[in-house]
């Protein structure tokens, strides 16, 4: 009998992460990609790109649609059979879901729901997720590095619709035994493809790397560094910068994982914390450019400092990061905003 070509849905593949693991989905295994993205904050031009390194053009179905169109994602897993899915589809700006909480519950937490549900129907049996630090919010000093098992307490809508959508992905384990979930709680994803092909672009950006990258291009003036009184050595907020590649690699690994083990959640970095200043002080060393910093006030709701344990998923999930270098990172994000 014919071996079947095994597939799997991968939701906002258009978007920054979700990208670099298609990639590698595309370079390291040998499923069959359905991706379903609305092109909303994603690009059209990361589909083509993506289209482009599928040498066998045969391995990637693009489907334009909106998770919020359940008939049409239900459509989806009747004319496919999925069995594994990567979940990224979601709107991630902190600032905007204070302003608009609704937009978030919708579009991260019901349409999570509504995907989870066709999945179990469908009988899928690997569910990789991707959550955020922001479940944490504002962690006590002693609780850092923080560790997977830490009392979760968003303080955003963003962080509330994450945290909502793990417990239904979780419940939903509960009584469906053939259906199994990774979920990743991500900390600072930053960096771009070292091939140089796909990397971060948000509109607006928000972001600190690509913020600094554009400042160093002379796209903008100058950076703002939100607040230099927080409870750190410098000053500067402390965050644990992740290359995207590294995280892109930990979700190839789930899969894996999830075939031998049982469900879990792991919190995703590199367990050491670079503060805001050291970050621009290694775009200057990189882009060799002393460009413009202003001292501005605090950024409302940033924690002083995020630093994840990375214990768990290391011995786990014998995930090993090989681009543990803000340098790298930095390097990366910069030649990805010369092309944009
Ligand atoms: N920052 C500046 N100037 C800027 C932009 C950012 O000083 O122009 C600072 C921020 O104040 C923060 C640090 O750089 O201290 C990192 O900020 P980012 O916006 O790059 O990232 P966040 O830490 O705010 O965001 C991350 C994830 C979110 C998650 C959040 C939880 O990207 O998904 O952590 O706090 F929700």
């Amino acid at each position: 009998m014919k071996n079947q070509v095994k597939q799997i849905l991968v939701t906002g593949a258009a978007g920054y992460i979700g990208s670099h693991v298609v990639k590698q989905l595309l370079e390291e295994t040998n499923y069959e990609i359905i991706i379903i993205d609305n092109i909303s904050t994603g690009f059209q031009d990361t589909i083509v790109t993506l289209k482009s390194l599928d040498k066998t053009n045969s391995r990637i179905k693009f489907y334009d649609k909106d998770l919020s169109d359940w008939d049409e994602i239900e459509n989806i897993f009747k004319e496919n059979s999925i069995k594994e899915i990567i979940h990224f589809a979601a709107f991630s700006q902190v600032g905007e879901s204070m302003i608009d909480p609704l937009k978030y519950y919708i579009n991260n937490t019901a349409n999570t729901a509504n995907l989870v549900k066709i999945a179990v129907k469908y009988g899928v049996a690997k569910f990789v997720f991707s959550s955020t630090a922001a479940v944490f919010g504002e962690p006590n000093k002693e609780d850092i590095p923080i560790k997977e098992d830490l009392t979760t307490k968003p303080i955003n809508p963003y962080g509330s619709s994450k945290l909502f959508s793990e417990s239904i992905i979780k419940d939903s384990a509960k009584v469906n035994k053939n259906f199994k979930y990774v979920i990743f709680r991500y900390f600072n994803v930053a960096g771009a493809d070292t091939q140089g092909l796909i990397g971060e672009c948000h509109d607006p950006e928000t972001h600190l790397i690509p913020l600094i990258a554009k400042t160093a291009l002379g796209k903008r003036e100058a950076i703002s560094i939100y607040g230099d009184d927080y409870d750190t050595p410098d000053g500067t907020c402390i965050r644990d910068y992740i290359h995207v590649q590294d995280l892109a690699d930990a979700h190839i690994k789930a899969l894996e994982f999830l075939s031998t083990n049982p469900s879990d959640t792991f919190n995703c970095g590199y367990g050491y914390g670079y503060s805001v200043k050291e970050v621009v002080d290694t775009m200057k060393k990189v882009s060799q450019n002393d460009f413009k910093v202003i001292i501005d006030k605090r950024r409302e709701g940033d924690p002083s400092t995020l630093i994840s344990d990375c214990t768990k998923i290391k011995e786990k999930m014998k995930w090993t990061p090989k681009y543990n270098d803000l340098e790298l990172i930095c390097k990366t994000a910069l030649e990805w905003e010369k092309k944009l």
